[in-house]
């Protein structure tokens, strides 16, 4: 597989630690666009949300998306934000940069992960149960319209969830 293998999903489906295992297992870097955003920007993203607003953030996000593609990155674990499919120009830049993978995983389990920490802006209000349901409404489409394959990944170990990811990206290149 010489392209990269991309995580979408929304908060809490376990993109960061299926990205972690991916790499472990195949040897390739983990790039996380949070992680990068926090570090080109020397602030926590929850910074940026106050300070500029989201529109702002999700231009940091393309632009990312933008140069990983003109760097040539290859060979890669790309982990990406929950919100990264809510501008369209971002759909085509992320299949561009591989396999893409819609993580999916129920509304009870999403709220049970992403209760643990305060650091989501768009889930520290008083009803993060109702936003979960809207925004996951809103933007499953449009996962389903960026990703190549989706994963349900209810009653699944961490360790099936990546066998499959990678069997799955095997067949899609045609080497499995
Ligand atoms: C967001 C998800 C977060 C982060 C930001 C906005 C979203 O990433 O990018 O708080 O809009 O869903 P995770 O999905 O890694 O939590």
């Amino acid at each position: 597989m010489l392209k990269n293998l991309v995580l979408i999903g929304f908060m809490g489906t376990g993109k960061s630690t299926i990205g972690r295992q991916l790499s472990k297992t195949l040897g390739y870097p983990v790039i996380d666009t949070d992680t990068q955003i926090e570090s080109n920007e020397d602030r926590p993203i929850a910074d940026i949300f106050a300070n500029e607003g989201e529109p702002h953030f999700r231009q940091l996000e393309t632009q990312i998306l933008q140069q990983l593609l003109t760097n040539n990155t290859h060979k890669h674990i790309i982990s990406t934000g929950g919100g990264i499919i809510t501008r369209p120009e971002n759909l085509p830049l992320l299949r561009d940069l591989g396999f893409v993978i819609w993580l999916v995983a129920k509304p009870e389990t999403i709220l049970e992960r992403t209760s643990r920490n305060k650091d989501r802006p768009l889930l520290n209000n008083k009803n993060p149960e109702d936003t979960v349901r809207n925004l996951l409404q809103q933007r499953e489409p449009l996962y389903a319209q960026a990703a190549h394959l989706s994963l349900e990944t209810t009653g699944l170990t961490f360790s099936e969830i990546t066998t499959g990811i990678i069997e799955s990206a095997r067949y899609h290149y045609g080497n499995g």
